[in-house]
């Protein structure tokens, strides 16, 4: 049993579920999931699930949409699947988490312990190929494609998704997890970030005059989402890493028209070209740091030759808003443990926790928790985090703190950040860094932003005189918590 709630056997696999199927039987089983019917996908859907991520945050329901307004019953819609900390654990096969961080030493500590990559099996059929659309029968407005926001340019049908395209000059299968939306029956247009492996690989096909072929998969296991927004290494197929992560192979099979490799056991499933010589207008979307940044842009339009989908399939719907939204809690835990893992590879020793704040939408507020051992280990500690692949891209702060505080807990960062950090001195700007559009700061390219780390431990140089804190010994704490046990029932991993 995993988390005692399922019937497999976890001993045998990191991750004992195959699909998003499985996946959904658990959650039920462990009352993580809610079934709403009758909705709109016309705004209704995105701002119901918007406002109970608001209202809940990290501990609301996923939200299985069914019998949505204008579809067949069955054409479902999931909404916010990995954003519990219990969910979120049952997913990647680890502990419920009592404390956020504790979800984060757990990943964390699966590192090294199993290859990081397995590549994927690839199997001759797979649910996905449930139904085939071909050509003139495409029709992508079979699925309940959501408006998500007002001021949205457009429905969106990939949002929680993977874009599968090949490296035209090797083997390599990049996956990223880009907005996709939709323009007519047949084709879609997608926005992907300056610099992105995605962007690099269309811009090699359409400098040599060809369209890129692209496979878009709209609905799927999240750890593979999860996988697919994980900013890995160049060259290294997120395919590969979700193997890594399982413990065993993803099950693929080969699409129709490109032989790229999809999840068997994906719900629906996109195969077309994009053209770099015909654009339409992508945008506005509202994005993930809570605004409208970036106006509408001309971008590539994918023609879509085949629509691969399971019976009774399910859009996976990511929010991007405001956050918290519906996709941070894994955002922060997983950037976290990458963070982390990263700066100690590049040899920093005593690192005790990391935590990417859910307010900082995951990428703009990093705390950093160290057992300071010399003079300069502070910076260090911060430049390395501002600076690496897992950090680098669109941040803002970076707050190095000490071991006795937890980076995940706002009011323990904010009270090192306001008595052991002297703004004059403790504050390093590194300038230009890669950005993004998506950055409401920025006016225009090119998108480099700045950041600050900041030191926010005891001063090296008389740290050990610093002030007492003013608390109870962690013994009378105890003892008082054992003593009226009644009042300090866990909410979770608050
Ligand atoms: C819900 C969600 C939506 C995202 N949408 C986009 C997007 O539209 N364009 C983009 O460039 N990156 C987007 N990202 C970030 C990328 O998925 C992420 O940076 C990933 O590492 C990109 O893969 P790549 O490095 O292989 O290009 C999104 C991330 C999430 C979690």
């Amino acid at each position: 049993m995993d988390n005692g709630s399922t019937g497999r056997d976890s001993t045998q696999h990191r991750v004992p579920h195959e699909d998003l199927r499985d996946l959904l039987r658990d959650f039920e089983a462990m009352r993580e999931v809610k079934l709403i019917e009758n909705a709109d996908p016309h705004l209704e859907i995105s701002a119901l699930a918007e406002t109970l991520t608001m209202r809940f945050p990290g501990e609301e329901p996923a939200l299985l949409f069914d019998k949505i307004k204008g579809y067949p019953p069955g054409f479902r819609i999931l909404s916010g699947a990995s954003n519990s900390f219990r969910r979120l654990a049952h997913i990647y096969g680890l502990p419920t988490p009592e404390k956020k961080i504790d979800i984060v030493k757990s990943f964390k500590a699966r590192t090294g312990k199993g290859p990081e990559t397995i590549p994927p099996n690839i199997l001759p059929t797979g649910p996905i190929f449930e139904n085939i659309l071909r050509d003139d029968e495409v029709d992508i407005f079979k699925f309940p494609i959501p408006f998500v926001h007002e001021h949205d340019g457009g429905r969106y049908i990939g949002t929680e998704d993977l874009v599968v395209m090949r490296d035209p000059d090797s083997d390599w299968v990049n996956v990223g997890t880009y907005r996709i939306i939709a323009h007519s029956k047949n084709e879609v247009g997608v926005w992907i970030s300056p610099g992105k492996h995605g962007r690099l690989i269309r811009e090699k096909y359409f400098a040599k005059g060809k369209p890129c072929p692209v496979l878009i998969s709209c609905g799927q296991d999240p750890i593979l989402f999860l996988c697919s927004n994980a900013e890995l290494p160049h060259g290294m197929s997120e395919f590969d890493y979700a193997g890594g992560q399982r413990g065993r192979p993803v099950n693929v099979v080969l699409s129709e028209l490109h032989k790229l490799p999809m999840p068997a056991g994906a719900e629906i499933v996109l195969e077309g070209e994009m053209y770099g010589d015909e654009l339409r207008t992508e945008g506005p979307f509202g994005e993930f740091m809570g605004y409208y940044a970036s106006d509408a842009s001309k971008q590539p339009v994918i023609k879509i030759r085949r629509i691969y989908h399971r019976n009774n399939p399910i859009l996976t719907l990511a929010i991007p808003s405001r956050p918290p939204s519906n996709f941070t809690v894994a955002r922060a835990v997983v950037k976290a443990a990458m963070i982390w893992d990263e700066i100690e590879k590049a040899g920093l020793p005593g690192v005790q926790g990391v935590w990417n704040h859910e307010a900082g939408a995951g990428r703009l507020f990093n705390v950093i928790s160290i057992k300071q051992m010399y003079a300069g280990h502070a910076k260090q500690a911060g430049m390395l985090a501002a600076n690496c692949r897992s950090g680098v891209y669109a941040g803002r702060w970076v707050v190095v703190v000490d071991e006795d505080i937890d980076p995940s807990n706002i009011h323990d960062v904010i009270w090192a950040m306001s008595t052991r950090c002297d703004p004059a001195e403790s504050i390093e700007i590194v300038h230009k860094l890669w950005s993004t559009p998506l950055d409401p700061i920025l006016r225009g390219p090119p998108y480099q932003s700045n950041r600050a780390v900041v030191d926010a431990c005891r001063p090296w140089g008389w740290k050990d005189e610093f002030p007492r804190v003013a608390e109870s010994s962690p013994e009378l704490k105890d003892h008082v918590m054992q003593k009226w046990a009644h009042l300090f029932r866990s909410g979770g991993a608050g």
